[in-house]
């Protein structure tokens, strides 16, 4: 029902700061500015994929996932409502805001605000990358991945499974940590969750994909040169595949710049387990950091 990810809304103090990381750090392409001031960024023909608004605090604004249309919107709405849960229809100043024909939204049992979007809008003038990289990894596959850190993990996966319609791709234990992975298409994962001991509820981390291996290596000399803090060391993940390093954005999200993810065949896949969540590298640093809290408005 739901494709994939479509976009990613935050709200940050440091809106600003995206005009120069977006396009000199990730290679994206500032692609105007919201009526609040926001900025819109662009990683292909999509319109805006990464917006990040005005706010007083760091925090996540919302999650947009495109599906078919509006009746694919409305069949999942009716799931959430018989959970419980309220799904709203959003007005033609909010569709027009977020480049989209339509979409209703609701907020999950963790309370992160959800978005369902159907007719996308596209840019038709190429896209063009902030610095020299080869271009990211979307298409059919989507903005990339998000992890959220939800109250309740148990709770979580039947929401996401159950109403969401997410499908599992497998699942991490590694002594206390336990994660659950879902996809929607061919990238391995559209959506993780795991639970923090403090079962505090976060925007763990926003992962984009480029097209090559070099293009992950000079970001990682361009957060070194720049000190931007680097979360997670080089690696490549158990599960996915995906050869990345974390850095932290200036909103206070990690962000995953990767390479080379698993593509999977969703007609065919069975979950699986695995006992570590990298086969090596991703080695954790910065942890004195803060996770991105959810928006409370
Ligand atoms: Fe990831």
């Amino acid at each position: 029902m739901i494709k994939s990810l479509a976009y990613l809304g935050v709200r940050s103090p440091s809106y600003q700061e995206w005009e120069r990381f977006g396009p000199e750090v990730l290679g994206l392409q500032v692609a105007g500015h919201g009526p609040d001031g926001a900025v819109r960024l662009r990683l292909d023909e999509v319109a805006q994929r990464i917006v990040i608004h005005p706010g007083e605090r760091n925090a996540v604004a919302y999650i947009g996932w495109s599906v078919q249309d509006e009746a694919a919107a409305m069949t999942v709405a009716r799931r959430v409502n018989a959970h419980g849960l309220e799904a709203v229809r959003a007005g033609a100043e909010e569709c027009a805001e977020r480049k989209v024909e339509g979409f209703v939204w609701f907020k999950d049992p963790s309370g992160f605000r959800h978005e369902l979007s159907w007719g996308l809008h596209h840019t038709v003038a190429a896209f063009h990358p902030g610095r020299a990289i080869s271009g990211f990894r979307t298409a059919d596959q989507g903005l990339g991945h998000v992890v959220l850190a939800v109250q309740d993990l148990d709770e979580g996966d039947r929401f996401y499974r159950e109403v969401m319609g997410f499908y599992p791709s497998d699942t991490v234990r590694d002594g206390p940590l336990v994660a659950h992975f879902y996809h929607l298409n061919g990238r391995h994962h559209s959506l993780a969750i795991s639970a923090l001991p403090t079962r505090e509820v976060a925007f763990l981390h926003l992962m984009i994909e480029v097209n090559a291996i070099d293009d992950v290596g000079t970001a990682h000399d361009i957060c070194q040169q720049r000190e931007i803090p680097i979360t997670t060391t080089l690696g490549k993940h158990s599960n996915d595949r995906m050869f990345s390093f974390y850095m932290y954005t200036p909103s206070c999200f990690r962000l995953e710049y990767g390479w080379g993810g698993l593509d999977v065949d969703p007609d065919l896949w069975t979950p699986r387990t695995y006992d570590k969540p990298s086969s090596w590298g991703h080695r954790r640093q910065h942890a004195e950091l803060t996770a991105l809290k959810l928006d409370e408005a």
